[in-house]
């Protein structure tokens, strides 16, 4: 039997979860992935990672859907629960397909927590999302700043987030949640702005930009975002909220042109309609993560956009094989 402690990570085959189960089990952690490997935004990119997973010692993966598997024997054991699983499209989150963003993102959450409850595990990790901020009255936001969500994703993060504190002041369940800011970086998914910009101008695609190209987001590299939860599970206080965005504020034109530097050649750019549900402007005040679980940002938006383009380029070799 291991000594080591386990950590239950769901949504271990997504994009972040993925790099957070590698970082857990390098800390020493036994990791517990949980994922229902659905095909939302490309179901091969989960398969490829639930299996390097796999090839390492320490990592079980579980496959089962959280909204209906018996969540009991999944939580058996753990010293903290990280949960990562969601439905995590903004834009495609209106019309019919809330019913699924309602059932993944808010009662899958509430089963989750009522296991943990039940099972008293130590510690809850979850993560929220600035979209709970909506469009910003001033920026950088503040943790304690209003929450006005303005797409129904948003919506459904914020419940999750409601959910999770109730947990943690009825039942005393010690829980963390991290607002991401629009999180980057290699295996990053397919519906998102870089993935389809980085992609485009390598292999001479058109691109759509929705909206003006003015739109600034705080964008966060996935290894910070990584290090966010490792310190919020490490250190964070009961029943924290904490802002986790990469310092890097900046436009999706200035974005494009740093791809185009990357990759050594220009794009083509066709302006769309804007969406609905998009903030206008993203940006995120970190003090008190910084304060209180050592959160500090290390990489910065060329290096990261660097380390995405050699990835897309890979990636696209792989493909082309
Ligand atoms: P992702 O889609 O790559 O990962 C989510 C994983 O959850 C997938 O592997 C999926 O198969 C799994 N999953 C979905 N429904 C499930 C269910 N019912 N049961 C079990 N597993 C299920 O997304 P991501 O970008 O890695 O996002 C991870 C988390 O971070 C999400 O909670 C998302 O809301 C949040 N977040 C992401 C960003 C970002 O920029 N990527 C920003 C803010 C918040
Ligand atoms: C991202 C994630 O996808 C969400 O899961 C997450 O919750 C959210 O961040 C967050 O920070 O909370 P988003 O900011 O929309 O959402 O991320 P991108 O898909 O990278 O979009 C960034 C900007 O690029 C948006 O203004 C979007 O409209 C724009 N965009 C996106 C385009 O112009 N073209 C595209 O093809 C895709």
């Amino acid at each position: 039997m291991s000594k080591k402690p386990l950590a239950v990570l769901t949504g271990a085959a997504g994009f972040i979860g993925s790099h957070l189960a590698e970082a857990l089990l390098d800390r020493g952690w036994d990791v517990r992935g949980v994922d229902a490997l659905t095909d939302h935004n490309g179901r091969e990119r989960k398969t490829e990672s639930w299996a390097a997973l796999g090839m390492r010692s320490g990592f079980t993966g579980v496959e089962v859907d959280l909204r209906d598997a018996d969540l009991n024997p999944i939580v058996e054991g753990a010293a903290a629960v990280l949960h990562l699983a969601a439905l995590p499209g903004v834009r495609s989150s209106w019309g019919d397909a809330f019913r699924e963003y309602s059932t993944t993102n808010i009662e899958a959450t509430a089963r989750l927590l009522e296991v943990c409850r039940g099972r008293g595990v130590p510690r809850f990790v979850y993560a929220s999302s600035s979209s709970v901020y909506g469009n910003a009255q001033r920026f950088p936001v503040r943790e304690t700043d209003p929450t006005n969500p303005i797409s129904p994703y948003g919506v459904s993060k914020l419940a999750g987030e409601h959910l999770v504190r109730l947990y943690g002041t009825a039942y005393g369940l010690h829980t963390a949640s991290l607002r991401f800011f629009t999180v980057y970086g290699p295996r990053q998914r397919p519906d998102m702005a870089f993935h389809r910009f980085i992609r485009g101008v390598l292999s001479g695609e058109p691109c759509t930009i929705f909206g003006d190209g003015e739109q600034t987001r705080d964008f966060t590299f996935v290894d910070d975002v990584v290090a966010a939860c490792l310190g919020a599970l490490e250190h964070g206080a009961p029943g924290a909220v904490y802002n986790i965005g990469g310092g890097s504020r900046v436009t999706l034109k200035e974005v494009i042109a740093i791809i185009e530097r990357h990759a050594g050649r220009k794009g083509e750019w066709i302006f769309g309609a804007t969406e609905k549900g998009d903030p206008r402007h993203t940006g995120a005040d970190t003090s008190l993560a910084r304060a209180e679980i050592e959160y500090a940002p290390k990489v910065p938006l060329e290096e990261g956009l660097r380390r995405e383009v050699e990835w897309m380029s890979g990636q696209l070799s792989r493909e082309a094989t």
